[in-house]
């Protein structure tokens, strides 16, 4: 079988929404390409802080899938939230399935074979977000939920004979071998992330951080330790953060994304189709206006959203916010120019930010 889509093909195409996360991108894009190759099992633990891109990566993937038809074969993927797993209403774990067979139904329509769409089911994709709800304990109680959520996924990621209920028209039970279904799991483990960052800091298991002075582009000065949470994570930091090792075995690999930088922030709110920036620049054409930023105007959002580290990406949008919502409200009391064609023209420069965050 010649190959639909060369992995690199896959990162690339990834890379048009996720930035700054190349091991991620290259990690899930040879997942995904060996799963469609019929030579899966290759699952995936994505731990990374809020707003480092987790479940924007995992709707990168939904949709490349979707939106090539040559890959729309493949494309039987679902997106679920942890918590579902532990709800008996349903069927701790059972709705992964149901909701697999429900794609695959709609994708093959009324009439389908039953061979088929079985099949659609076994070789579907499940990303399992906010992972790190579903802990079996929370410091020393046991945390009923996450351990049934847990054994529930178990049973999923590797059983050759799980049984789903369908209507066909009737009623009736068939076996699913889920073997070869890939799972992509991600959470922010939080807690973890402080326990190991005291760790590194106190230095009593590897040679102590030193903070590093940096110096904006306007010259504000801020110190900064670079504390990289795969640098200092052990195995038995998850299991002590309540994951069970059964559970986290089950991972063929596990990939720490990387907090976003400055520069990479930078980009994220420029960049990508649909990006904060051009998001806005489609609201100020509304009113004739072609919304424009300075590159220092842009560098200090980025510096400003980096401040709040535990925000990720996520800060960029309370920082612009601030910049641009009095524009929104009323453009023409925002000074717009006119531009070379005679088009109204806004500029976001230096000062408009520097108004806005006070630095
Ligand atoms: N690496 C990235 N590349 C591009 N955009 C990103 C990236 N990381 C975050 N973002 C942007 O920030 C927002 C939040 O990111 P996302 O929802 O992926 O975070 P998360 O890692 O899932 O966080 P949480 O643990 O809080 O769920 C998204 O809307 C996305 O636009
Ligand atoms: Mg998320």
């Amino acid at each position: 079988m010649t190959l639909p889509i060369l992995p690199g093909e896959m990162c690339d195409e990834l890379r048009k929404t996720v930035l700054g996360q190349d091991e991620a991108t290259r990690e899930i894009g040879v997942a995904i390409v060996k799963h469609v190759a019929g030579q899966g099992g290759d699952n995936i633990l994505l731990i990374g802080n809020s707003g480092s891109g987790k479940t924007t990566l995992m709707r990168a993937v939904e949709q490349v899938l979707r939106g090539r038809p040559d890959l729309a074969r493949y494309s039987n993927v679902v997106r679920i939230n942890a918590n579902v797993l532990a709800e008996s209403r349903e069927g701790y774990g059972r709705s992964v399935l149901t909701r697999l067979y429900a794609n695959a139904q709609k994708a093959l329509g009324p009439g389908a074979p039953l061979e088929e769409l079985l099949r659609w089911v076994e070789g579907g994709i499940v990303f399992i977000d906010e992972v790190d709800k579903i802990r079996a304990s929370v410091g020393e109680s046991a945390h009923v939920k996450g351990i049934v959520a847990q054994e529930a996924l178990l049973t999923l990621m590797e059983n050759e004979n799980v049984e789903l209920e369908i209507d066909l028209p009737e009623r009736r039970t068939v076996a699913i071998n889920s073997s070869q279904i890939l799972f992509v799991a991600g959470g922010a483990f939080e807690e973890m992330y402080d326990t190991v960052y005291r760790r590194a800091v106190l230095g009593t298991d590897v040679a102590p951080l030193r903070p590093v002075v940096v110096v904006s582009s306007t010259g504000v000065v801020r110190e900064e330790t670079t504390f990289h949470l795969r640098d200092y994570m052990k195995y038995e930091d998850l299991f002590r953060y309540g994951m069970t090792p059964q559970f986290v075995s089950r991972f063929e690999s596990i990939i720490v994304l990387r907090d976003l930088g400055e520069e990479e922030l930078a980009k994220i709110f420029i960049e990508p189709e649909g990006s904060i920036f051009r998001r806005s620049r489609g609201w100020f054409a509304k009113f004739g206006l072609d919304l424009q930023i300075t590159r220092g105007a842009m560098k200090m959002i980025a510096w400003e959203a980096a401040r709040q580290k535990r925000l990720g990406a996520r800060a960029l949008k309370e920082v612009w916010r601030r910049v641009i919502r009095d524009a929104e409200f009323d453009p023409a009391a925002a000074n717009p120019t006119r531009g070379a064609d005679g088009r109204g023209v806004l500029t976001v420069d230096e000062a408009m930010v520097k108004r806005a965050v006070g630095g």
